[in-house]
């Protein structure tokens, strides 16, 4: 086996990296994961990984040799090239600034740098670090290098940092990881290899520097939108205006205020993506001309403001689908399905998914939705659901639409 090359019935193997960093306990947790979707998994740890977690706890749980250093194999003199082409997959996880920047410019200093720029498997990378370290421009760069060569990176997640700072940079959950390891080995991944944009949360459109017109949407359509696409293998963009709903570690997260930053992060996302799932609540009017300055309320006229329309994100990428799969919301009160056959006819999208949210178990803040599913062969009623559930369907219904597109 190796470099992909599992035969059905055989466990495919996964090549643990673990570097020098204190989330490198997690990896443990990571083989246990690995193991339980039927991977075979072997690892590969750094000098410096050594001193947060011992090999022999690698060893006890993997049952294969830990390897560590390049010449600490008597039996096999080039180590390396028998690790890079055993692999299916190498994961590196957590990956460390320094093994960022070795992958990124091709240093072969140690064993896992030698391997890493040795093998043909599929490279997933999990980077986990200070979050001055992660936003530093150097590993940013790094990071576009290693994305632009077909490398996996899963954007860390945000919180609380082992240094005591707040914010990204913390290894994603195991689960997640082992997720992704599996929908990039092409087992379970069925749409590994799409690219899926989607929209969420609300918009704010400025009157004055202070205030806004915007609504309460909580974008937890949208993060389980992001959430279902990513456990099936997609790479994911999520262009999120102001909302309560935590993105998921492991999706490309563009933040967005206006309905017009929303429109060009899409179109930029729309570039190489391949479906686009239109989840966010835009504001459809605008302050014609927000004003520079705090508006004051006994000189200026804050009791009429002139509005323009915002642009129609879907309906814009909907006009430049050329091939790819474009899906749009609607929330309706009466006559859900003929208003969503209407809205997907008026959009040119391939699918509305519309929402009765006259309902108590549907719509805005619900944790449940009541939906139907309407596109051009007609309406299909969904039972009433959760969010993840539904998401769940969408993304099984937009993967049908991506088969028969192709
Ligand atoms: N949408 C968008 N850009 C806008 C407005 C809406 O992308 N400026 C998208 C939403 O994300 C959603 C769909 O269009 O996918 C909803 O369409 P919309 O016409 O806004 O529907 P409703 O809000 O239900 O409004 P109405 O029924 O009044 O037309």
């Amino acid at each position: 086996m190796g470099a992909g090359s599992a035969a059905a019935g055989e466990r495919p193997c996964v090549l643990l990296c673990v570097t020098g960093c204190i989330a490198a306990y997690k990896s443990a947790e990571i083989v246990r994961q690995l193991q339980k979707r039927g991977a075979r998994v072997k690892v590969l740890m750094t000098e410096h990984a050594t001193r947060f977690v011992g090999p022999t706890t690698f060893r006890a749980l993997t049952h294969e040799k830990v390897a560590v250093g390049l010449f600490d194999d008597p039996e096999d003199p080039i180590h390396h090239i028998s690790l890079a082409q055993e692999a299916d997959l190498v994961l590196v996880a957590p990956a460390t600034a320094n093994i960022i920047a070795k992958m990124a410019h091709g240093i072969a200093d140690d064993l896992m740098s030698t391997t890493l720029l040795a093998t043909r498997a599929p490279v997933l990378v999990a980077p986990a670090m200070n979050v001055q370290m992660w936003e530093a421009p150097a590993t940013q760069d790094n990071v576009r290098v290693l994305e632009g060569r077909g490398v996996r990176v899963i954007q860390p997640d945000s919180g609380y940092l082992a240094c005591g700072d707040v914010g990204g940079g913390r290894l994603p959950e195991p689960s997640l990881i082992a997720d992704l390891a599996l929908a990039v080995l092409g087992q379970g991944g069925p749409l590994a290899g799409e690219h899926v944009l989607i929209t969420a949360g609300g918009t704010h459109e400025p009157i004055d520097p202070v205030r806004f017109i915007g609504n309460r949407s909580s974008g937890k359509m949208g993060a389980a939108l992001a959430r279902a696409a990513l456990r099936r293998g997609a790479r994911v963009t999520l262009v999120l205006g102001p909302a309560t709903a935590e993105p998921p570690a492991g999706a490309r997260t563009v933040r967005v205020e206006t309905a017009a930053e929303m429109l060009d992060a899409s179109l930029d996302a729309f570039a190489d993506a391949t479906v686009a799932i239109c989840a966010a609540a835009v504001a459809d009017y605008a302050p014609a001309h927000p004003a520079d300055h705090k508006l004051k309320k006994s000189r200026e006229h804050l009791d009429r403001i002139e509005l323009r329309e915002t642009a129609d994100i879907l309906a814009a990428l909907s006009a430049r689908k050329q091939g790819r799969t474009v899906i749009g919301f609607a929330a309706e009160t009466s006559d859900v399905v003929a208003y969503a056959a209407a809205k997907l006819a008026r959009k040119g999208c391939d699918a509305v998914v519309a929402n009765d949210v006259s309902r108590p178990d549907s719509g805005f803040g619900s944790d449940t939705d009541k939906a139907w599913w309407v596109d051009a062969a007609g309406a299909a009623e969904l039972p009433c659901m959760t969010k993840d559930e539904l998401a769940g369907e969408i993304l099984d219904r937009a993967q049908e639409l991506r088969r028969c597109a192709k």
